[in-house]
């Protein structure tokens, strides 16, 4: 199984990004763990990041064609980006969304997501991992929908 772990705009400068919500590791290290974990759990994990909506929606639809499902951070367009969630739900996916602060403790434009209604699952609030739950809860989604009855 293959899955693509995806970082939207900002999310580079992780580590050095208002460490008291973000905490002091940067994205490379949270990479490291996620790959960690791929390997423990037998996939194969592929991670992109861009600034540009746009960007994240070509990637969407390219890696479609080759990945089980998506791990999406995808940082304040969670919030704006209907052309995002037209996209996941266009590939016709699993994803789950994941964000490392409490959204939902901080200000009232980050309660809304255009992303949670149509995702298998949404983890946010446990830091760097969120991304690591959220590749758990994806592959057995993805398991289980792969189980014929
Ligand atoms: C974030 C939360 C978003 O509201 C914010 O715009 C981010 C990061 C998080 O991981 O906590 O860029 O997605």
């Amino acid at each position: 199984m293959r899955i693509a772990v995806l970082h939207g705009p900002n999310l580079r400068m992780l580590g050095q990004r208002e460490p008291s919500v973000y905490g002091h590791d940067t994205l490379e290290e949270i990479e490291d763990r996620i790959r960690m974990l791929g390997q423990e759990l037998g996939v194969e994990v592929e991670s992109f990041q861009s600034n540009t909506e746009g960007s994240l929606l070509d990637f969407v639809e390219t890696a479609s064609q080759r990945v089980a499902g998506f791990v999406i951070n995808a940082g304040a367009l969670t919030h704006t980006s209907i052309a995002l969630r037209d996209c996941l739900v266009g590939v016709g996916l699993p994803f789950v969304e994941v964000h490392l602060s409490n959204t939902s403790a901080r200000e009232d434009f980050r309660r809304g997501s255009f992303l949670a209604s149509v995702a298998g699952g949404v983890v946010y609030g446990f830091g760097p991992d969120s991304y690591l739950l959220g590749l758990r809860g994806l592959v057995a989604l993805v398991e289980k929908n792969s189980v014929r009855t």
